[in-house]
């Protein structure tokens, strides 16, 4: 099998990064989270950079990091919910042979993780915006290279393993 660049895409609360990182653990390859490196790049957390440098600085930088990943091999890279949702940056991914795995998670299971845990999140106002928003993206995450439908009870492990065998199946990952 082989899978040199992994990315992974959908909306905010879908767990792209903890299954970004399991994910990595056993294909045994480097894990990049995007906001993690948008943020050192920036030299502030996310909600500050928002703040501080407004939305489009945010959206060319993680375009930057985004095009620097697409240069690596051997990677797991957990997007954020909107970097995917760009032409450009889905080009930038494709064309570099890389895979893209949409997380695909029911909107009532978001809906409750973003309830919860939404205070980093300067994309995030309320259920209805964020909703507007899952709506608008939808189309965009579809145009992944694999969808995985989750229920949302999975544990990381279970949908890096349930990722790991579609990406087997795919013809664009072999
Ligand atoms: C964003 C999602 C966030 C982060 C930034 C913008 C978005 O990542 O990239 O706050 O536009 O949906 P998560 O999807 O990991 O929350």
């Amino acid at each position: 099998m082989s899978m040199p660049r992994i990315f992974l895409v959908g909306f905010m609360g879908a767990g792209k990064s903890s299954v970004g990182a399991s994910l990595a653990d056993r294909l045994s390859l480097g894990f990049i989270d995007l906001d993690g490196e948008i943020s050192r790049r920036l030299g502030a957390p996310i909600p500050e950079i928002f703040a501080r440098y407004g939305e489009e600085t945010f959206r060319a930088t993680e375009t930057d990091e985004l095009a620097r990943c697409a240069d690596l091999a051997d990677i797991v890279v957990a997007t954020g919910g909107g970097a995917f949702c760009s032409d450009a940056n889905r080009d930038v991914i494709h064309r570099s042979g890389g895979v893209s795995v949409f997380l695909d998670l029911p909107w009532a299971v978001l809906r409750q993780r973003l309830l919860r845990d939404h205070s980093d999140r300067p994309m995030y106002d309320d259920t209805n915006q964020a909703r507007l928003l899952f709506e608008e993206r939808l189309p965009h995450y579809t145009c992944a290279s694999v969808r995985v439908s989750l229920a949302g009870e999975e544990h990381p492990d279970e949908v890096a393993e349930r990722v790991m065998a579609m990406l087997r199946e795919a013809p664009c990952a072999i």
